[in-house]
C-alpha cells in the first residue's frame, strides 16, 4: 500500500508506453518488503532538465531509471558520476544526493554481461563486434572491454559517435585490441546494440550473410523477442541471445543501487 512514507522512483523516457522496468522493480520492492514505488514519466527531450529539477524538489523522490532517448543528455545533469558512466558517456540510473543533486551510474553493460553469463556464454578471449555507438552500445563496450576479449570491433552509422567511443575505449584500455570496422564477419560474438529491430520496417543492423555456425548473435532489442536479425542469424546456423536477457541481468543491480544504505524503509504490515 502506498502511504506517506513511501519513497518515489521514476522511469524517465520518451515514449514510455512499452517499458517493463517499473513493473519488475515494483515486484522486487514488494517481494523485499520495501516501502517504495516506481512510476513511468513520459518526458520529451526539451523538458528533461526541467522535469529532473522538479523531481528533486519533491522530498520523497529518491531516484530514477533513465531510458531512451535521455541516457546521454542526463550525464551533464549529474553532480557525481561513476568512472564507467563517464567512460560510456551515458547514465541509466540516478540517485538523489542531498537536497538538490543527482549521482549517476550506468548498469546496462553489467546487465548485458550478466545475461550472457547466465546463458552460459563467456567473453574473455573472444573476438567481439558491437554494432551501434549510442548509450546502450557504449555501456556494453565498456563492460566487455573490462572482461579481456581478444578483440573489440566497433561499427556505427554515424562516424562522429563511433570515433568518440573508440577514442574513449582506446585511451582507457591501452592493452586492448579495439578497432573500427564495417564488417561483422570474423568475430565470435556480434552484438546488435542499435535501435534497429524495434519497428517492423527497420532495415537489418548488419548483413546476416556474414555470420554462421560458431558465431553468437546477441541483441539489445526486447520486443519482438526474436528480431529480424536474430531470425536471419538462426537461418544462417548462428546461435542467438535475445535482448530480454540484458534487462533480466540488470534488474537486481538496479534494485541494489536504489536500496543501498537502507535508504528505503520497510513496508508497514
Ligand atoms: N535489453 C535491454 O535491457 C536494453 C537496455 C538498454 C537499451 N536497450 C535498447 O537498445 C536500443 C538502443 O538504445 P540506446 O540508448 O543506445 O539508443 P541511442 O543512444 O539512441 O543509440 C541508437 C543507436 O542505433 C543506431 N541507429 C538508429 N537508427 C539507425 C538506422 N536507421 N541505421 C543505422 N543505425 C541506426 C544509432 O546510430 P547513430 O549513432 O548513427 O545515430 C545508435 O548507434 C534501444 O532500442 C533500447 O530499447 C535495451
Amino acid at each position: 500500500m502506498i502511504g506517506g512514507k513511501t519513497k518515489l522512483f521514476g522511469l524517465v523516457g520518451h515514449p514510455v508506453a512499452h517499458v517493463r522496468t517499473p513493473q519488475a522493480m515494483n515486484a522486487l520492492f514488494e517481494q523485499n518488503g520495501l516501502d517504495a514505488v516506481m512510476v513511468p514519466f513520459d518526458v520529451p527531450p526539451a523538458d528533461l532538465s526541467g522535469a529532473l529539477g522538479g523531481l528533486l524538489r519533491i522530498g520523497n523522490f529518491e531516484g530514477a531509471v533513465v531510458t531512451v532517448p535521455h541516457k546521454m543528455a542526463v550525464l551533464e545533469l549529474c553532480r557525481d558520476l561513476t568512472p564507467r558512466a563517464r567512460l560510456a558517456g551515458a547514465v541509466n540510473v540516478l540517485r538523489r544526493v542531498g537536497e538538490d543533486a543527482f549521482a549517476g551510474d550506468i548498469l546496462d553493460g553489467e546487465g548485458f554481461v550478466a545475461g550472457l553469463t547466465t546463458a552460459g556464454h563467456s567473453v574473455a578471449g573472444r573476438r567481439i563486434c558491437i554494432v551501434g555507438a549510442g548509450g546502450a552500445a557504449s555501456a556494453i563496450a565498456v563492460a566487455l572491454a573490462e572482461r579481456e576479449p581478444a578483440r573489440l570491433t566497433l561499427i556505427n552509422r554515424s562516424r562522429e559517435r563511433l570515433l568518440a567511443l573508440h577514442e574513449r575505449l582506446a585511451s582507457r584500455f591501452g592493452e586492448l585490441d579495439v578497432g573500427i570496422g564495417e564488417d561483422v564477419g570474423g568475430h565470435d560474438l556480434v552484438v546488435n546494440a542499435t535501435s534497429l529491430g524495434l519497428r517492423a520496417d527497420d532495415p537489418l543492423p548488419f548483413d546476416p550473410e556474414r555470420v554462421g555456425p560458431g558465431v553468437l548473435v546477441a541483441e539489445v532489442i526486447m520486443t519482438p523477442e526474436i528480431t529480424p536479425i536474430l531470425h536471419a542469424a538462426t537461418g544462417r546456423g548462428a546461435a542467438i541471445h535475445p535482448g530480454r536477457a540484458m534487462l533480466d541481468g540488470q534488474l537486481e543491480a538496479i534494485f541494489r543501487y536504489f536500496s543501498a544504505d537502507g535508504r528505503i524503509g520497510r513496508r508497514q504490515a
